[in-house]
């Protein structure tokens, strides 16, 4: 008989997968939603000290295996937001606030708020590609992201995981500093930097003119970070990007990720797609031979130099 529970950093998961930040968590019921559909565990909305419109519309264009978005981070607040998180609460799966902030000193204040909130764990959108001040634009210099990391832990008792982006030369330099940082845990991936122009209005179409690129086409590149990060921390690796099916999201845990995210898929599929990719998981492991997941994780580096 396969298991698929997992434990990341002391949050008990009946199963690997988790909703991505940014889909179907602005409200409590929407997250109720995805926990009754089975996610082992939900991050919430990226969220800030005040509330923030967002960017201006178009703010998402849909691509061939791909989605574009420049959202900007809208959110109520922390404060208002602290009512979806209790509802979010009720559905009995881990509940992962999402953070964003200008700095070390708003994005600790932001994480404490959202500890008090009751969540399980905090998770730093130190990658968001493309809100001026925030996101990848402290979270692509190594000695920044080793400072909030460690002004962030200093602030909060639940276990803290930084999401990181790919927008860089070297996301390894990334994760080990977050890791010097002592964070608990690093995501990997948030989305590629990118742009759409309307060759018929001969602009950009994003409101914002540059997006984040998420879905079926960026797997590769995540796939492939979490398998560089793995070689390099000590620390838990959370997988996401482009995953929609079981073997997708084993492709991430054979490549060193204990757990999996999954965002843009829900776009097509719906709250069910959580029970869908843990059956999958769970029809491979039986045909393969695997009882645990721990079985899994990793292997993808063994025989190789
Ligand atoms: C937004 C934030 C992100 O972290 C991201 O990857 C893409 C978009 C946003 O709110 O615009």
């Amino acid at each position: 008989m396969t298991n698929l529970a997992v434990d990341i950093c002391g949050l008990k998961m009946k199963n690997p997968t988790m909703l991505a930040s940014g889909v179907l968590d602005e409200t409590g019921k929407s997250m109720l939603s995805v926990a009754k559909a089975g996610a082992g565990a939900i991050v919430t909305k990226s969220i800030g000290k005040d509330p923030r419109i967002g960017h201006s519309n178009p703010t998402i264009v849909e691509l061939p295996q791909a989605l574009l978005n420049a959202m900007g981070l809208p959110n109520p607040g922390i404060d208002a937001y602290k009512t979806e998180i209790a509802e979010a609460l009720e559905g009995g799966v881990p509940i992962i606030g999402s953070v964003f902030g200008d700095g070390e000193q708003e994005i600790a204040e932001v994480a404490r708020a959202m500890q008090d909130a009751g969540v399980a764990a905090i998770e730093l959108n130190l990658s968001c590609p493309h809100a001026k001040g925030y996101g990848a634009e402290i979270g692509s210099v190594p000695e920044m992201v080793e400072a909030v990391c460690r002004s962030v832990k200093e602030n909060v008792s639940i276990p803290v995981f930084a999401k990181l982006t790919p927008n860089t030369s070297s996301i390894v330099s990334l994760a080990k500093a977050a890791e010097s940082g002592g964070v608990d845990a690093i995501v990997a991936i948030n989305t590629l930097k990118g742009m759409v122009i309307s060759p018929e209005a001969k602009m950009p179409i994003l409101g914002n003119r540059y997006g984040g690129l998420s879905g079926p086409a960026i797997r590769p590149i995540g796939v492939r970070c979490v398998y560089e990060i793995f070689e390099v921390v000590k620390i838990p690796v959370i997988g996401v990007g482009g995953v929609s099916t079981g073997r997708e999201a084993i492709e991430y845990i054979m490549a060193g990720a204990k757990a999996v995210q999954v965002g843009t898929a829900i776009w097509k599929e719906g709250p069910p797609i959580f029970s869908k990719i843990c059956r999958e998981i769970q029809e491979f492991m039986e045909e393969f031979g695997y009882t645990k997941l721990s079985e899994m994780t990793g292997v993808a580096h063994h025989g190789r130099t």
